[in-house]
């Protein structure tokens, strides 16, 4: 069978993660994906630094609407980030008959339901493992491992970039500015950092999560969002010698009155799992009546933890895209709950 062919639109921190990662396993993926997977097309605004990263094995170009239209192409993977030009892109790929994958959990959480719609449409589907808590599997875990759960409620630190800033000032006494420019070198931070540490990204990935759990829209203006920016050394401290840990968490539950979205610096006592989480890594707590108190735990972000999930998505649609087209369950828009609340 002929490999799926993949344009790839941003070659930055986790474009060129997807590429490395995607050329070094290559053979296993192939394997698992039941047939190749090879990006032929690359669309980067820094044309030179793309073809060097790419060793010049692939075509590369400046205009991202070539890779969305060139007919040859079966995937594309959004990796510019941003709601601008990377919606238009990704909905004249989808015009185009092509399946997505996306990371960009601020595209997804403001515009998720348009874009869910015309994929359907379309009859594609439209992939964003990566858009939530990095190369942990946790949008699969919602849709397949706890299926057969009514979600109660979900709780997680997934921001590494506040994670990583609390940790640092807690553990080395540093200042929040120097840590968060390193989070920005080690490339967790967003391109606006101010959507990481004023609880924004926290907020996009909470949307997500919720909409997967409780089968409703993607309804980020009804989340409650604040950020660690309030927050001084003194209160790391304070909290730490009262036997608590403060951690930014992102807090999605069932309520009597309807669905909670919140994210917010939290109060955990020390002896918690999840206070014990550290760095840029992420967790995520997942209680569904069935199966009980569910614990996801890995890296929230960096290059090649999040081309992981890209790649994951990848396999994903390329398995589902040889299939029965008739029998395919619609991939990743939310499954509606008629019984769901709308968020509070
Ligand atoms: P980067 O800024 O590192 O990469 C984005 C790339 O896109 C850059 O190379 C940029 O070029 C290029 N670009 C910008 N505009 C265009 C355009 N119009 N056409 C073609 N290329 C363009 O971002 P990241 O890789 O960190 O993030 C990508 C996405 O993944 C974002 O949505 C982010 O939220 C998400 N994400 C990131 C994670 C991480 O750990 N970094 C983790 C999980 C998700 P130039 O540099 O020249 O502007
Ligand atoms: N800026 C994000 C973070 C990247 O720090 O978690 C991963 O989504």
């Amino acid at each position: 069978m002929k490999s799926i062919k993949v344009g790839l639109l941003g070659i930055g921190t986790v474009g060129s993660g997807t590429f490395n990662v995607l050329k070094r396993n290559q053979e296993e993926i192939a394997r698992r994906a039941g047939r190749g997977i090879e990006i032929t097309m690359v669309a980067d605004l820094n044309t030179e630094r793309a073809t060097e990263l790419t060793n010049g094995e692939v075509k590369v170009v400046n205009d991202a609407n070539l890779v969305v239209s060139n007919p040859d192409i079966d995937i594309v993977i959004e990796l510019i980030g941003g709601y601008g030009i990377a919606k238009d892109l990704v909905l004249k790929a989808i015009a185009n008959g092509k399946h997505v994958v996306t990371a960009n959990k601020a595209l997804i959480a403001t515009h998720g339901n348009e874009i869910f719609k015309a994929a359907q449409e379309k009859g594609v589907m439209v992939a964003f493992e990566a858009a939530v808590a990095g190369g942990i599997p946790i949008i699969k875990a919602l849709r397949e491992g706890l299926t057969a759960n009514r979600i109660q409620w979900i709780a997680g630190i997934i921001n590494g970039t506040t994670n990583f800033i609390l940790s640092e000032m807690r553990d080395k006494g540093l200042d929040f500015d120097v840590v968060l420019k390193e989070a920005q070198r080690l490339g967790y931070a967003e391109a606006d950092p101010t959507f990481d540490i004023e609880g924004v990204d926290a907020a996009h990935k909470l949307t997500i999560m919720a909409s997967i759990a409780f089968g409703i829209p993607v309804q980020f203006d009804k989340a409650h969002v604040e950020g660690i920016t309030k927050l001084q050394a003194s209160d790391i401290t304070y909290a730490e010698q009262l036997g608590y840990r403060i951690k930014l968490l992102g807090i999605t539950r069932q309520t009597a009155k309807g669905i909670e979205l919140r994210v917010h610096p939290t109060l955990i006592p020390a002896a918690r799992l999840i206070a014990n989480v550290e760095g840029a890594m992420n967790a995520v707590v997942v209680r569904g009546d069935a199966v009980g108190e569910t614990l996801y735990y890995g890296k929230g972000a960096g290059s090649e933890p999040t081309a992981s999930a890209v790649i994951a998505d990848l396999v994903d649609i390329t398995r589902l895209a040889t299939a029965d087209p008739e029998h395919r369950v619609p991939y990743l828009a939310f499954q509606p709950n008629a019984m769901a609340d709308t968020p509070v």
